[in-house]
């Protein structure tokens, strides 16, 4: 695929960070999108910025879907079908995703179930819905986002990160068990596997969001202490702290990236269109492949493994 000029493009998560970069940069390209999100809101306006800077005849539709809902998923599948006027579809990015439920120990069991049904299930659901357009298409692209946590588990020293991690190490399994399904079975479609490394992105708000919490000045003091246990909070730190902590851990983790995620759709466009299946997202990404391939033993010894992640700003919040 040299080009995505007059393809049809589905993107998940299109109304935040990546998402909304790959809707922008796509339209731009004179990609019709259909873009959806669990936020109506965030996606109708990505679509507009999007369609502003589109070619003419370039059609971006904005969807509200619960990528965790297969019954969701197929409603916008239909939907979009409908609104593009179309029998297949030519690229999927299921880029939806979520963090949240770090610890398996300690976090509760539906926000873990939440945080995977969405990274995992949200990716699946979408590969059974749109399989058989992609197919249709003839030259289809099939674009799933794991993770740099897709092939490292933790966020370093007492950052576990497992409901996260569980479901983007399955995000890469069944992208590479794809290649030669689809290569045996499909060979019309091809699939890419994303992973981003730190880029700078509001997921820390928009998965709080997900887990159906209020804006951190909104919430509760038990649901801001449920959130930032004792042992993590610093010493002596009030709800009010707390809620303040939140915030700038946001700001930060998207404000101090070093990558932006313009850059990051940029990345993943230009690994697309060369055929890579195996798309790495920043220089933090490549390097931590790099040393856990490596050193694969090491790959949980922060010491050994070498500087990373002290070299990733962010790399302490919540995601990855
Ligand atoms: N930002 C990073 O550093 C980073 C690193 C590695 C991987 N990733 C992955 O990249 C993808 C995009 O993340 P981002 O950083 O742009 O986040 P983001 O929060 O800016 O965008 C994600 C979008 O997905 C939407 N979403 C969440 N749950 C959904 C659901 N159930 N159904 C539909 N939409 C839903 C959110 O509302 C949001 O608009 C995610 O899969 C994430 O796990 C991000």
């Amino acid at each position: 695929m040299d080009s995505f000029e007059g393809k049809l493009a589905v993107v998940t998560g299109g109304g935040s960070g990546m998402g909304r970069e790959l809707v922008r940069q796509l339209a731009a390209q004179g990609c019709s999108v259909a873009a959806c999100d669990l936020n109506a809101d965030s996606v109708a306006a990505a679509a507009a910025v999007a369609r502003s800077d589109a070619p003419p005849g370039t059609q971006v539709t904005a969807h509200t879907c619960d990528v965790s809902d297969e019954a969701q998923v197929l409603r916008f599948r239909d939907e979009l079908l409908e609104r593009h006027d179309s029998d297949h579809v030519d690229l999927v990015f299921s880029n939806a995703g979520i963090g949240g439920a770090g610890s398996f120990v300690r976090d509760g069991r539906a926000e873990w179930e939440r945080t995977f049904a969405i990274d995992w299930w949200g990716v699946y659901y979408c590969a059974r819905a749109f399989l058989p357009l992609l197919i249709a298409s003839g030259d289809g692209v099939l674009v799933n986002t794991s993770s740099v946590n897709g092939f490292w588990a933790t966020l370093g020293p007492g950052m576990p990160n497992s409901a996260y991690s569980t479901a983007k190490f399955a995000v890469k399994g069944f992208s590479e068990a794809l290649i030669e399904d689809l290569r045996s079975n499909a060979p019309q479609v091809r699939v890419a596997v994303v992973m981003p490394g730190h880029v700078g992105t509001d997921i820390i708000a928009n998965t709080l969001r997900a887990h159906g919490l209020p804006e951190p000045e909104r919430m509760t003091d038990d649901q801001v202490t449920e959130l930032i246990p004792a042992e993590l909070a610093p010493e002596g730190a009030s709800p009010d702290d707390l809620r303040r902590l939140l915030v700038q851990a946001n700001a930060g983790f998207r404000d101090n990236a070093p990558l932006s995620a313009a850059e990051a759709a940029a990345i993943i466009l230009d690994g697309v269109r060369s055929g890579a299946w195996r798309i790495l997202v920043g220089e933090d990404a490549e390097k931590l492949d790099e040393a856990v391939r490596a050193r694969p033993e090491a790959a949980y010894d922060y010491d050994q493994l070498g500087r990373w992640p002290d070299t990733v700003p962010g790399a302490g919040a919540q995601e990855g």
